[in-house]
């Protein structure tokens, strides 16, 4: 099997205890490649190298539109790898190769943009009220970023981390998940090749406790960006408060997919299985709480059982695969015993519902009707393809179920009315709504959540401002001195 060090100081490297663990193929369920277990030695080690580069040498010293041109050769060195990256990440987390194709071709245009906005970063001159001073701001880099990701789409995720991190000027120290650790080890391949100096990309392999953990609270890390699931983000977030640390956190959804009876139900067909079934159902934006209006209910569930009969579940490296496998052994135990919790909370079971008979972690695509908004199926992150149908009568009743859930990353709306559109889009309380779409991102564009589904944003030009910090410079042009115990 081929092992895979990890990447510190701008080499790769064993773990200081010269640990190692397995990373399965969810297709075949089988161990395909070992990574280095690292620890907190291994942590402290890539922290220390990451604050040296920050402080000193090459990266320090650069201008920010060198900066911004190393992020767009790495883009050009992405672009020109993405076949071969995407491949390492169906190997190791299973989802489409169709899918992590297209996000590995989506990539390079993170570092386009973000390399781009590098040297467009300014401050600001303040016309005071006040005479005889100067007063300006500076826009500087926080330092050394933790960045710690989740398993469903590896790469991208941490583009959407690292892109903003590197053009602010900052550091970065990333912890992959333990279950697709490859493909940022990869990465860091085509780091060493764009020139990037040592220290400024560091990746530590390993689990949660071992590395994640010592990762937040080292004193040196100045930021921590994460995403993942709800009950880590707590605890990151409580940790990074003790110690007065930066902290974003994309989490988990509960998104609703709304259709009212005015809506093109043959497109709402195609969001509602591409908000579900799409990637096994494993994405935080995942559309799975499908909200129908009671006019159009019945109809629009036989097309949508139609439709979704005929997902083809099989090698996600075939092109002709529509469904793949879930990504951990975890994972797929959680999916089927969330499946267990709905039949016993009475909900109708349409579709699906068991493992599908083959190798490796497959999970029927599945869905549930006469769900109730109170039910644990209603209001708990699954992770998988099982999609909960609700019924509703009035806008006042999709708006109330939507908002009931603790979650508020996605939403869906599918109406031909323009004004239902706005007047929902203003209601839902989400950091995305989609109107007539469904899962749609781009690098310019805002993503995160509301209430439970995390803090702050990334994505757009805003992204940056969360690896700076604003510095207010008065300089006296002649102001006079005056009474020294009064405020100037
Ligand atoms: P997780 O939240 O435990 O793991 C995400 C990352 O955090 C991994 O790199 C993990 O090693 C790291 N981590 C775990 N404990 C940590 C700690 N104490 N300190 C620092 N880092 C730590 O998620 P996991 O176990 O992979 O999946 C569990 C559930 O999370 C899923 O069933 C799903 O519901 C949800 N999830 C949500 C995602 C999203 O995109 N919002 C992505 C992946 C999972
Ligand atoms: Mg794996």
């Amino acid at each position: 099997m081929k092992q895979y060090p990890m990447f510190i100081d701008g080499a790769f490297d064993n773990a200081a205890d010269g640990r190692w663990f397995e990373t399965h193929n969810p297709y075949t369920g089988q161990p395909w490649a070992e990574v280095a277990r690292g620890g907190t030695a291994d942590v402290d080690r890539a922290v220390r190298a990451a604050d040296r580069a920050f402080r000193s040498g090459p990266w320090a010293e650069m201008t920010a539109t060198q900066r911004g041109a190393l992020l767009r050769k790495l883009g050009d060195l992405i672009a020109e790898n993405a076949d071969r990256l995407a491949e390492f990440e169906v190997q190791d987390n299973g989802k489409l190769l169709a899918e992590m194709g297209a996000q590995l071709k989506y990539l390079p245009q993170w570092f386009y943009y973000f390399g781009g906005l590098a040297d467009k970063v300014e401050g600001a001159v303040i016309p005071l009220d006040k005479k005889g001073y100067f007063n300006y701001t500076r826009k500087e880099p926080l330092g050394v970023v933790a960045a710690i990701t989740p398993w469903n789409s590896p790469l991208m995720l941490l583009a959407w981390k690292i892109a903003p991190a590197l053009a602010a000027g900052c550091t970065v120290v990333v912890k992959p998940s333990e279950f697709t650790s490859v493909s940022a080890l990869e990465l860091a391949v085509l780091f060493q090749d764009a020139g990037f100096p040592p220290g400024v990309f560091n990746v530590v392999t390993g689990f949660g406790g071992e590395v994640g953990s010592p990762l937040v609270t080292h004193p040196l890390v100045k930021k921590v960006t994460f995403t993942g699931s709800d009950a880590t983000g707590r605890v990151i977030n409580q940790q990074c408060a003790a110690q007065f640390k930066h902290v974003s956190l994309e989490l988990g959804g509960k998104s609703p997919n709304i259709v009212f009876e005015d809506a093109n139900l043959d497109d709402a067909v195609n969001g509602a299985v591409s908000g579900i079934f799409a990637a096994s159902g494993q994405t935080c934006i995942a559309g799975s709480r499908l909200l129908l209006q009671e006019d159009i209910h019945d109809a629009f569930v036989e097309k949508l059982l139609a439709l979704a009969k005929t997902a083809k579940l099989g090698n996600p490296m075939e092109a002709t695969t529509q469904v793949g496998p879930i990504t951990t052994a975890a994972q797929y135990e959680k999916v089927l015993s969330y499946i267990e919790i709905a039949k016993a909370e009475g909900a109708t079971l349409l579709l699906g519902g068991k493992p599908a008979s083959r190798s490796g972690w497959f999970v029927e695509p599945t869905i549930f009707s006469d769900v109730e908004p109170k039910m644990r199926i209603a209001q708990e992150e699954v992770f998988g393809p099982v999609l909960s149908i609700l019924k509703f009568r009035t806008e006042d009743d999709a708006v109330a179920i939507a908002n009931d859930s603790c979650y508020g990353l996605g939403a869906g709306v599918w109406t031909r009315d323009i004004g239902r559109a706005f007047r929902m889009s203003e209601r839902i309380q989400a950091g995305t709504v989609w109107v007539n779409t469904y899962r749609a991102v781009s690098f310019m564009s805002p993503f995160g959540g509301y209430k439970d589904s995390g803090l702050g944003r990334e994505n757009g030009l805003s992204a940056i401002e969360s690896y700076l910090q604003t510095k207010s410079v008065w300089v006296n042009t002649g102001a006079p001195t005056g009474n020294p115990f009064t405020i100037r």
